[in-house]
């Protein structure tokens, strides 16, 4: 049944998770291992359209984040590469209807920021004008401080992503973990601490060893948010599709299935096959009354194509 969207802010609804309280939970503590408590770990899962995130809202999630994992989520695609601007902009907006407490951030997709800071901003900006996100979030370590910084300058609250960043696919030759080795370690690091540097409030690691892990979260004054690098991170963020079971092929390690929501769709919708060939559904709660005592059925004679159609037809 549809029901009216809550709303970001409306009056009476609950208040808004804002950027400074997000930095806060950083030292309070928040790390994932030492949490479940209000004001502890950051969690945050992916959400693409406005019946998700209302869902996602009213389970008490700190963050959504519109990611462009939705080329793959929602697409089909094999990879985040070929999600749009604009495809970003109408998902944020459907996922920033739906949304009441969590703070809303979304993807910079691929080629919406490297080419220039001045790019960056734009399209920063654009998701926060077109989507009503509330902070974004782009992929890379010092090769974009820049761009983080100047986005951050016109007032954008960033997330930064190091470790694996899939809109590198190709040139880390696929979705692999990153930081494995001193070298590679020491790289992710100074990735992580060059967008601290240039502003971001907080940071996801993505698929690297948790010791890297945990160094890169001490190091840090911001929050990191951990996805596939331990439980050591200030937070934790999972795709929601992952989160619900409702995958289906490859998944990765970090992925956890907290229920088995996609066996329970495909139950559910082989169910309402079984009862519409049987003729049980729809029944009578699902039936308006009739117009008056059953008649027996009268020989319509179909309209003629030369007289006017009677205005009423279809009512
Ligand atoms: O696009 C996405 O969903 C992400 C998360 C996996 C962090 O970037």
């Amino acid at each position: 049944m549809y029901t009216t969207p809550k709303g970001a802010g409306a009056a009476g609804g609950p208040r808004k998770i804002t950027v400074p309280e997000l930095q806060a939970r950083k030292q309070l503590g928040g790390a994932s291992g030492a949490s479940g408590t209000e004001g502890g770990a950051i969690t945050m899962v992916t959400a693409y359209d406005f019946t998700m995130a209302r869902l996602i809202d009213e389970a008490g999630v700190d963050m959504v984040l519109v990611g462009d994992s939705l080329g793959m989520i929602v697409q089909g695609a094999t990879n985040t590469i070929p999600v749009t601007m604009d495809e970003m902009v109408y998902h944020t907006r459907a996922v920033a209807r739906g949304l009441g407490r969590a703070h809303l951030t979304s993807d910079l997709p691929f080629m919406s920021y490297q080419a220039s800071p001045a790019q960056a901003v734009e399209n920063a900006g654009r998701l926060m004008k077109e989507g009503f996100a509330e902070s974004v979030k782009l992929e890379g370590g010092a090769e974009v401080a820049e761009h983080v910084h100047r986005i951050v300058r016109a007032g954008i609250p960033v997330v930064g992503h190091v470790g694996l960043t899939p809109q590198s696919v190709h040139a880390l030759g696929g979705f692999k973990v990153q930081g494995r080795g001193e070298d590679a370690a020491d790289k992710v690091i100074r990735d992580a601490l060059a967008i601290e540097a240039a502003g971001a409030f907080a940071i996801v690691l993505e698929a690297i060893p948790p010791d890297v892990a945990e160094r890169i979260t001490e190091a840090l004054s911001i929050p990191t948010i951990g996805i596939g690098a331990g439980v050591s991170c200030n937070g934790q963020v999972l795709v929601c599709t992952d989160l619900l079971g409702m995958s289906r092929g490859h998944k990765p390690k970090f992925a956890k299935a907290f229920a088995p929501v996609g066996d329970q769709i495909v139950a559910a919708v082989a169910a309402y096959v079984a009862e519409v060939q049987a003729g049980t559904f729809p029944g009578p709660e699902q039936t308006y009354k009739p117009n008056g005592p059953a008649k027996p059925a009268l020989h319509h004679e179909a309209p003629s194509l030369d007289e006017p159609l009677p205005l009423d037809l279809w009512h």
